[in-house]
């Protein structure tokens, strides 16, 4: 497709002998059509050119001369706006979907790069709490919106099962495992384990250390301690299986924090030989304090590894492994300091320095409940599980009262109440803790998954009404020439630059609130355009619009990992 920002900045980098990439930079996309589709902000030459903005702007524009691809610039407040050619710009994009189908958007950009993409990682023995759902949600957004982008993508489940409390379980299990019934309500009979081993903990020393001992033979190999934590792990991996059948997320590997366990001692090695680790009572450590980091414990002084060292020799791993250009980890911003410190030390690993480059913690907030907060200590955990359920129940229930006799209704509410928890954990940029409220996730007008699903099946049923997809060789999108019908089609020419930011930034809520704005567009058009119509030439063009807005609703809500029901 022709890139018609490209065009822009050729004619601003000639007009002012500055390089493209720069000018590139600079353009932006203003807030409203009317004031055109790509603005210049002239101030940002100010300083350079020794001018003030607004002098600029005048010398550009008499300057610049339109063409066929851009049709008008003008000047407002220092801006140089620039319009482009509407027709040609139907064409460029109607051409591409026609050939391209649900392959509009995607791209090249990714051939070659190896990408790594840790995600999810919840604790063994633990529950699977909402904050691992937005995890979970945001990793298999970015893990598909890659793949669309050719990238060769490696998603990672980095469990936590390993440490300490795997040695307490054991030692709960010895004392009460007679008492739980594991198979009917494993996490919560783990749960409550874990909790009253902690406390016998706190009061017995003794205990303590058995528990540290266990831990110890599992390292060891002990063949009873193997295999209770085998069977804690397998109960674990059950119950979030099940979450991730729900959510259709599968990881290519399962390499958890003890599938180091082997690998720490040569990264322990390399580090001691490049003199980067200190000895600190009887503990060995890495001082960063010079790099305003702190401390990391790479060994206590009881012999143990730490969740950084299984870091480092995961990195290592990795990078010989995949051979990746990027590694990232979506882990919560919590965590901040942790990966500050391990992408610090890896510059002393001997990986190449693509690798060292590579490494990005993708940060996210906090998700909090609109009904208070959530705490274990409180007991007002929310279960993943429980909660998707929920959703698909409400969603049931408000089939069940507006449209009882819908075909596989429970697959169809299934489709939007999951589509809605999914859409509402990404619909946030990441950093920003997330709120979570029924009324707003379920609201089909909102900025919702649902209202997304709704208006694509809107697109099925007005197609439906046409009686036809047209075909594109009978189609003038010349005649598309409201300002409804534009406003669609340079949405939908955005599409595949609101995937590239996507992976640019690391960041899925680009792409909710593009299909947003898609929905929101073709929600005007149909409003102010019949479709259905007797002058066949304009109907074929509205109905083929109306066609390339589903199938790019669908493109879209599929990478992010949202379902469409078909009917609501
Ligand atoms: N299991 C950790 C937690 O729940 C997250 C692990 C993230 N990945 C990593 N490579 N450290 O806090």
């Amino acid at each position: 497709m022709i890139n018609f920002k490209d065009k822009v900045a050729e004619k601003i980098s000639k007009a002012t002998e500055i390089e493209l990439n720069e000018i590139e930079g600079y353009i932006e996309t203003p807030p409203n059509k009317e004031m055109g589709d790509y603005a210049f902000p002239c101030f940002k030459l100010a300083k350079v050119l020794r001018k003030a903005p607004n002098m600029i702007a005048e010398e550009l524009q008499s300057k610049i001369e339109t063409d066929e691809y851009i049709e008008k610039v003008d000047i407002a407040g220092g801006y140089l706006n620039f319009y482009i050619n509407k027709s040609i710009l139907a064409k460029e994009v109607f051409d591409e979907i026609n050939v391209k189908g649900d392959e509009y958007g995607k791209s090249n950009i990714g051939e070659g790069k190896n990408i790594v993409i840790d995600y999810s990682s919840p604790n063994i023995a633990k529950p699977f709490h909402i904050g691992h759902l937005r995890n979970t949600v945001l990793g298999h957004a970015l893990y598909n919106i890659y793949k669309f982008m050719n990238y060769n993508v490696t998603s990672v489940n980095h469990l936590g099962d390993y440490g300490t409390q795997f040695g307490k379980m054991i030692e709960g299990y010895k004392l009460w495992g007679s008492e739980y019934n594991f198979d009917e309500n494993p996490i919560d009979a783990c749960m409550d384990l874990y909790v009253r081993i902690n406390t016998l903990c706190k009061e017995d020393e003794e205990v303590l250390n058995r528990c540290r001992e266990n831990f110890k033979k599992i390292e060891d190999g002990d063949e009873e301690c193997l295999k209770l934590w085998n069977y804690f792990k397998d109960l674990s991996l059950k119950e979030f299986n099940k979450i991730y059948d729900t959510l259709g997320v599968s990881f290519d590997s399962l390499n958890g924090e003890a599938f180091y366990s082997d690998k720490m001692q040569e990264v322990e090695d390399i580090l001691k030989e490049k003199g980067v680790i200190t000895e600190s009572e009887g503990a060995e450590i890495i001082d960063l304090e010079d790099k305003k980091l702190g401390v990391v414990m790479v060994r206590k002084s009881n012999g143990s590894t730490s969740y950084a060292t299984r870091d480092l020799a995961a990195i290592l791993y990795r990078a010989r492994t995949y051979d990746f250009d990027r590694c990232l980890y979506v882990v919560a911003y919590e965590q901040n300091l942790h990966f500050k410190q391990v992408f610090e030390v890896a510059k002393s690993l001997p990986i190449p320095d693509k690798c060292k480059a590579g490494l990005e913690h993708v940060a996210y907030g906090m998700v909090r409940l609109t009904t208070g907060k959530m705490s274990t200590r409180e007991g007002t955990v929310i279960k993943v599980e429980d909660l998707l359920n929920e959703s698909i129940e409400r969603v049931e229930r408000v089939i069940n009262e507006k449209n009882p006799d819908m075909e596989n209704k429970h697959e169809e509410a299934k489709k939007i109440g999951i589509g809605a928890i999914v859409f509402n954990n990404l619909n946030t940029t990441n950093i920003k803790d997330s709120i979570f409220d029924w009324n707003t996730a379920l609201n089909f007008n909102g900025e919702t998954g649902p209202y997304i699903q709704y208006i694509y099946v809107r697109t099925k049923s007005v197609l439906e009404k046409v009686g036809y997809v047209p075909d594109y060789k009978d189609v003038d999108v010349s005649l598309l020439n409201d300002k409804e019908s534009l406003n669609v089609i340079s949405t939908l020419y955005n599409f595949q630059n609101v995937l590239m930011q996507v992976v640019e930034k690391n960041e899925p809520s680009l792409l909710t609130r593009y299909l947003i704005e898609l929905a929101q567009n073709y929600s005007n058009f149909y409003n102010e355009n019949r479709i259905v119509d007797e002058n066949k030439a304009l109907q074929d063009a509205r109905a083929y619009l109306t066609y390339a807005v589903g199938l790019v609703l669908k493109t879209g809500s599929g990478l992010l990992g949202m379902e469409m029901p078909n009917k609501m």
